[in-house]
Parts: C-alpha cells; sequence; structure tokens
C-alpha cells in the first residue's frame, strides 16, 4: 500500500510543512544523466524500510549561474540494491535563500532513477554568481538533510579572494576521515578531492574499523559494479565525509583506486580490465556530485577546467585513463587529447592564478617524465607560473617545479603541493628517513607524513597554504593542528615556509 508517512527520523516539520506548500514555485534544471518525464507528480511511494537519505547530499562542479546537488535513495546502503525496487522514484528539490527555507529561489522535480542506483543529480541554473545557498531534497514525505552550497564568481569579474581546499586517498579500512570532520568546520569555498575516494582492495579483518558491522560481500575486492555501489555506499556512511560533502561544494578527479590499484598502461586494453573500470566509473559517476555526463562503457571525460572570475582558472586532469606509456618521449602519459587540451589552456588562461589539480603528479619527486617536461616548458614559454596540487602520495610535499629535474639550478616553473591522505597508510608522522630523503633534494621545501589536508587561500597577491595535520585516524576525535604555513607570491615562482 502506498503509504506516505514514515517512522523514521527526518528534519524538523516546521521544514517539511514549508517544503510542502511551496510546491507549483518555478523549477529551472536539467538533470544529468535521465530525462525528466513530465507524470513525475503522479508517481506514488510506498513505505522506505529506512531513512532513505542516509548517505547525506552534496553539491558539486560550481559555475556562476548553476551548481549540480547530489543525492542518492539508500534506505539500507549496505545491502546490494540499497534496499530499493526496482522502479523511479519521483525526489523534489529546493534551493534556498536561507538555512530555514523560508526564501527558496529555485525548486523542481526528477528522478531516482533504478539504472543509476537511485542516484540524483539536479543541475540548477538561474541562480545568483557569488553565493552562498542551502538545498534539500524530499522524497515521499522524507525530507533531506540540509546541505551549502556556493556559485563561482561571475566569468571576468574581479575576486579578492578564493579560498579552497585539496586533499585525497580515504581508506575507510585504514581509519576515520577525522581531517573531513574537521575541513567541514573550516571556512572554504570550494573543496578539491583528487582521488582515492575509495579503495577497491579486499577489506581485511585487521582493519581499524574492523568493529564495524560489515558483510562478507562489503569486504571482497571489488570487480563488478554491486561490488563497487557497495563500496561507495559504505564510504559515505562515514560522517566527516557527509558532513565535508554538505558544507561545501566538491570538484573531484580520479585517481588509481576507483578502478584498480595503479591501473594503467598496457592492462588498460584487457577486455577484463576495461569491463572493471566501466563498473568503477559507473558507481563512481553515481556517487560523486559532478556535472559529468554518466559514463558510458569504459569511457569516461574526467578532465575539464573552470575559472573563478579574475582571479585563477582551474585544470583538473585525468592522470590515470589515458596512460599508454609512462616514459616514452612521443606518446603522452596523459594522452595526446588531453596534453594538447591543457596546452591549450596554458596559452588562452587570462586569469592572475593557474592551478593544476591532478590525482598523481606528471613525473616524480626526483623523476622526469617526457610528458613533464612538455608540460612545463609549456608553461615557462608562456610565462605561466601554475601552482600543481596534487594526491595519490600519502605524503604531503611542498616542492618547487622546477623545469629539468633533478638540476638543482634549472629555473623554477611553478609550486606544487603534493597532499597527504585523508586516511591511507595510517597514523603519521611516517618515516623520518623517507622524510630525510626527500629534504635532501634542494627544490623541496617540506615534508609531512601525517594524515590532514591542505587550505590554501587565493588573493590577487598570493597565495597562503596550510597544511592541517590531525594527530591519528586509527580512532575518532584526533585533535588537528596547523603543521605548516607557505605563501606564494604572484609573480614570483616558489613556496617560501611562512
Ligand atoms: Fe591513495
Amino acid at each position: 500500500m502506498p503509504d506516505q508517512s514514515s517512522a523514521h527520523s527526518t528534519p524538523t516539520k516546521a521544514n517539511r510543512r514549508n517544503f510542502l506548500m511551496l510546491s507549483g514555485a518555478a523549477a529551472v534544471a536539467s538533470v544529468v544523466g535521465g530525462a525528466v518525464p513530465a507524470a513525475a507528480a503522479t508517481e506514488t511511494i510506498g513505505r522506505f524500510s529506512s531513512y532513505p537519505f542516509a548517505l547525506g547530499v552534496a553539491s558539486g562542479d560550481p559555475l556562476a549561474d548553476s551548481v549540480i546537488l547530489w543525492t542518492r535513495l539508500a534506505p539500507e546502503p549496505l545491502a546490494i540494491g540499497s534496499g530499493m525496487p526496482q522502479k523511479k522514484f519521483p525526489v523534489h528539490w529546493q534551493v534556498a535563500d536561507d538555512e530555514k527555507f523560508s526564501r527558496i529561489v529555485r525548486e523542481g522535480q526528477t528522478f531516482a532513477l533504478p539504472e543509476h542506483n537511485h542516484s540524483v543529480h539536479v543541475d540548477v541554473q538561474g541562480l545568483a554568481p557569488d553565493r552562498w545557498y542551502y538545498y534539500r531534497f524530499r522524497c515521499g514525505s522524507e525530507l533531506s538533510p540540509v546541505g551549502r552550497t556556493r556559485t563561482l564568481p561571475a566569468p571576468g569579474a574581479h575576486v579578492e579572494k578564493f579560498t579552497i581546499s585539496h586533499a585525497s586517498c580515504q581508506n575507510w579500512a585504514t581509519g576515520y576521515f577525522t581531517p573531513l570532520e574537521y575541513m567541514a568546520e573550516d571556512d572554504l569555498d570550494l573543496a578539491f578531492h583528487l582521488g582515492d575516494y575509495i579503495y577497491e582492495g579486499a577489506i581485511t579483518a585487521a582493519a581499524p574499523r574492523n568493529g564495524a558491522p560489515i558483510t562478507d560481500e562489503i569486504r571482497a575486492q571489488c570487480k563488478t559494479l554491486d561490488q563497487y555501489r557497495l563500496r561507495y555506499s559504505l564510504y559515505k556512511t562515514d560522517k566527516g565525509l557527509q558532513a565535508a560533502h554538505a558544507a561545501y561544494p566538491w570538484a573531484i578527479v580520479c585517481d588509481d583506486h576507483e578502478v584498480s590499484n595503479d591501473y594503467a598502461g598496457g592492462a588498460n586494453q584487457w577486455p577484463s580490465q576495461l569491463e572493471r573500470r566501466a563498473a568503477g566509473y559507473k558507481a563512481w559517476w553515481e556517487n560523486i556530485p559532478t556535472r559529468l555526463p554518466a559514463p558510458v562503457g569504459p569511457e569516461m571525460r574526467i578532465y575539464r577546467r573552470f575559472a573563478v572570475g579574475d582571479l585563477v582558472q582551474f585544470d583538473m586532469l585525468d592522470s590515470r585513463q589515458y596512460r599508454i606509456a609512462d616514459n616514452d618521449p612521443v606518446v603522452s602519459r596523459i594522452g595526446d587529447v588531453q596534453e594538447k587540451w591543457l596546452l591549450d589552456g596554458i596559452k588562452a588562461y587570462d586569469t592572475t592564478w593557474n592551478f593544476l589539480a591532478q590525482g598523481q603528479q606528471l613525473g616524480g619527486v626526483t623523476t622526469n617524465s617526457p610528458t613533464r617536461n612538455r608540460i612545463y616548458k609549456a608553461y615557462y614559454d608562456q610565462n605561466v607560473s601554475p601552482i600543481i596540487l596534487s594526491g595519490d602520495m600519502h605524503w604531503t610535499i611542498a616542492q618547487d617545479s622546477l623545469l629539468e629535474i633533478p638540476r638543482a639550478d634549472s629555473p623554477i616553473v611553478g609550486s606544487e603541493f603534493i597532499v597527504t591522505s585523508i586516511t591511507s597508510t595510517g597514523d603519521g608522522p611516517g618515516s623520518q628517513s623517507t622524510k630525510d630523503g626527500w629534504l635532501k633534494n634542494p627544490w623541496v621545501k617540506y615534508v609531512d607524513g601525517y594524515r590532514g589536508y591542505i587550505r590554501s587561500v587565493i588573493t590577487p597577491q598570493g597565495v597562503s597554504s596550510t597544511q592541517r595535520d590531525v594527530q591519528y585516524i586509527t580512532r575518532p576525535n584526533a585533535p588537528i593542528w596547523d603543521a605548516q604555513h607557505f605563501h606564494i607570491e604572484a609573480g614570483k615562482p616558489g613556496i617560501q615556509l611562512a
């Protein structure tokens, strides 16, 4: 029997009443990955077995006038199918100026489709630039938590300050996402996640979260779509991850573990690996608040760029999908098409700053690659001093980007912040001898093996970054501290310790 009531906790009654009274207001939206049938309002919704918004809400890939809103209906997140019947469900969404939703600016309806694991990606359009908004969803009588998001400044508008974070590598089995709990309370305009949003490997009995009641089905190494979907569900039950998503829009790229460890090279071409990649990409897309269209098979264009007024252009790279040969002098490590796209962007940008955000760095801390050399030379020739944000290494390494390494007297092209992991490899501070080894290279300014994230305040005059460390992640509630401040002056490439 259809039943609009529910025994499960939802946001306040006042909020719900407000939501229901506002049906019929103007809605401007398109849906990524699925059409919106006109008969949506007549759909009936049965009782959910549990709260369907258990995985929270998220937003991402903002522009000056739009942002992607995300949720996924999952009353039983840790079961295959997430406790949802194989049918579509209408989902209402609202965007408001205020947290109490007294001033609704946009609302509408879309469908959570079974073929997308009942995920919802709403492209809300017609928003004002450079503003905070609040959003929520409703399915039947169930209301989602409230999320907060922010549009970018208008194209070309003068921007005095824009604050970002970057983070990577959150292995649920290794520990608690405590750095994200602190990030949620930080003061950011946009959060970057540079990959390893999940780890696909088997979850062993020795993991710190071993007390969690998860089945063998969830612990198994991910190879099929159902297995990847379960893994995202597991990760998204983490309160820190939910809080950080609800606090800011995110911009996210993949690294390797969204598919398999170090996937790339010849293995990319094996049919079984391509099938696995298709499953990994599909589950990633279903769970990420991204503007990208749903992937078709093993193909998903992840690289993209956007600008923040006149202040900064962000070029977001895909450092895995197109890799054929690591050190081939001719074949691009990032694929010829993507490399051309990046080089064209380096030539064309007209903002004060140019940031490159990627999973794995183009070379190594002490090693070249022909692709890295071509790209760094293009930056140098164009007189562009990029700030390069990378993940992957589970260490924070702040270094000057030299035109040629390991030639210490080579010109400094830009500045790079490889960010440590959120949990991967476990509690800091890491091996002192490893740290010392990197610090022997004069272009390496700082190394840190704690878990955490980096916040960067970008202004026309400079970029001020802070490494934030948590004491441990193998237990909850670790303290955090600002481990190191960095500064980069506009027009003067290279990192200064502050
Ligand atoms: Fe990682």
